[in-house]
């Protein structure tokens, strides 16, 4: 699923206003917020599913020892050049999450796989590894952090069309970015969401679609799945009202 992302990543950064270039996004989700803040900043943290590095560039200016992990060779040729350009020192992976545990002998304190990442775990079987990988490269006692978009409320408004509320404006350029859903009858089938970039240079609208898929989840399919992967939900934000959660688990 990491494929869709090689694309993607050229454009990725734009679907991140300052503020969050500076003090990231998916760590601040609430639980995600608490556990990070309780956590000795010392410690060491994995982003499994780094994107471009934002939120672990945020976690190394912090303190925390940070690693930074992803499935798509150009999401991490991009978290490596902003690491180069904020001059960090964060070993990164090639790796996807089933294949961690290999990738690397280290074990961290933290392992984040946030920024609604395990939606391209595809099913359930697929989801235990996935959650088996991150466990397996967690401390004993450590943390695996998962977030998600809250796809039942998503899939029941059946809202087709979601525009971003904000344009972001960076180097002279102006964007703003939509997604438009393709939502089948089954909330377990494969989704695609469409990604269209809109780029405003000088009035000239230069339009970048790309192509996701992923399998939404339920969050009582979720729990059901920390189990088998050896994982024991300690804290949530998970509220059926809001568009997304954190849930915050345990090794057992
Ligand atoms: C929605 S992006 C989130 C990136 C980042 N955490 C953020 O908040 O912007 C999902 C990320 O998961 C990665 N990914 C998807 N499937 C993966 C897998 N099986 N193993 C590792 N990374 C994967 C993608 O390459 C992508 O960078």
């Amino acid at each position: 699923m990491a494929d869709a992302y090689e694309m993607l990543a050229a454009d990725y950064d734009w679907m991140f206003d300052d503020d969050e270039i500076a003090n990231g996004r998916a760590i601040n989700h609430p639980a995600t917020a608490r556990l990070l803040q309780r956590t000795s900043s010392t410690s060491a943290v994995l982003d499994a599913a780094c994107g471009t590095g934002v939120d672990a560039a945020v976690l190394a200016r912090r303190g925390f020892t940070v690693w930074a992990a992803d499935g798509s060779d150009a999401m991490v040729e991009g978290a490596a050049a902003r690491f180069r350009r904020e001059r960090l020192a964060i070993p990164l992976l090639h790796s996807r999450w089933v294949d961690l545990p290999a990738a690397t002998g280290e074990r961290f304190d933290v392992v984040l796989c946030v920024g609604n990442s395990l939606v391209h775990a595809a099913g359930r079987d697929a989801m235990v590894q996935a959650l088996t990988g991150l466990r397996r490269v967690a401390r004993p006692g450590g943390y695996v952090v998962i977030d998600s978009r809250n796809w039942e409320k998503l899939h029941a408004a059946r809202q087709i069309v979601q525009v971003a509320n904000r344009v972001v404006t960076r180097a002279g350029r102006r964007c703003f970015v939509l997604y438009s859903w393709e939502i089948p009858d089954r909330l377990g089938d494969e989704h695609i969401a469409h990604l269209v970039f809109i780029f405003d240079n000088d009035g000239q609208i230069e339009p970048h679609e790309y192509q996701i898929t992923f399998r939404p989840f339920t969050i009582s399919e979720l729990r059901e799945r920390l189990e088998p992967a050896g994982l024991r939900e300690v804290d949530t934000d998970f509220d059926a009202s809001r568009d997304r959660y954190s849930v915050v688990t345990v090794t057992t």
